[in-house]
């Protein structure tokens, strides 16, 4: 048996009970700095993206054919006219149901199962633990064993429904080169652009992506291409944070844009027609 503050012996794997200490942590630097801001960020974007899900307004411009992301696709008779790029299959949708309420929960699996934002929440918001050397408050630790965490393991289903929903976002952004005053560049064209090209980065740089393109291969110099496709999506994999938080930034500026642009709170900059 093991007593309150026993430790392993060397190569004998991991003391099973925790050293005894009088307070939470000895550690004397701001070790709460780093979650604190991660819980800011992510419920920064929480609030505007559900905020902004329900309002039903400021979600297409017309003009320049601008759709924001968190309404595509379209697909209801709620749907203001031109912004269902795909038809409304769909009838009319109760207030209560965002526009987008195929693709949202499948966004939302796939970020709240994203390896880099486990990490990050099970730290600043679980607090399990919060920081390295810092006891975390819960009694028992069961890992992603059982219900409700058991269910990260769907995440490679979520990656296959992200890269569909980001096909879709493509679409949405070549379409709106051609405005009411036909084919142009806004810069409303760029922020949709920039916005794309981060969430490709950030899907393909995704874990599963990886396991998928290079995983379970036996002899990789029998399966060059694979092999070069794994190389690449390895490349991207090692900046998954800094996509994920990119990516978080550019779909709040380009549903702000939109918003702004077409309420007519702000004019298009034009840079061609
Ligand atoms: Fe982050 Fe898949 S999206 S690991």
């Amino acid at each position: 048996t093991t007593e309150p503050g026993d430790r392993a012996a060397p190569g004998s794997g991991p003391a099973r009970t925790r050293v005894a200490l009088d307070r939470r942590t000895l550690r004397t630097d701001r070790w709460w700095v780093p979650p604190l801001l991660t819980t800011l960020g992510l419920a920064t974007f929480v609030v505007y993206a559900t905020v902004r899900s329900f309002m039903r307004e400021g979600y297409w411009d017309a003009e320049n054919h601008y759709l924001t992301p968190f309404y595509s696709p379209c697909l209801s008779e709620s749907c203001v006219p031109g912004s269902s790029h795909f038809g409304t299959p769909i009838g009319e949708l109760p207030g209560f149901i965002p526009l987008a309420f195929l693709s949202l929960p499948f966004l939302l699996g796939f970020r709240l199962t994203c390896y880099y934002y486990r990490k990050a929440y099970y730290r600043s918001v679980w607090f399990a633990p919060p920081a390295c050397g810092v006891a975390e408050p819960h009694a028992r630790y069961t890992g992603e064993t059982r219900l409700p965490l058991i269910v990260q393991n769907a995440h490679r289903y979520f990656f296959y429904a992200a890269v569909l929903i980001t096909v879709i976002n493509t679409y949405d952004a070549v379409l709106a080169f051609g405005g009411e005053r036909g084919v142009g560049i806004g810069l409303g064209n760029i922020v949709l652009l920039v916005n794309v090209f981060f969430l490709w980065c950030y899907t393909l740089s995704c874990h599963s992506c990886r396991h998928v393109t290079g995983g379970r291969l036996k002899h990789f110099s029998k399966n060059p291409i694979r092999y070069r496709i794994w190389t690449q999506v390895s490349k991207l994999n090692v900046r998954h944070m800094q996509f994920a938080w990119i990516t978080l930034g550019t779909l709040v500026l380009t549903d702000l844009y939109v918003w702004l642009v077409s309420t007519g709170t702000i004019t298009d900059l034009r840079i061609v027609n």
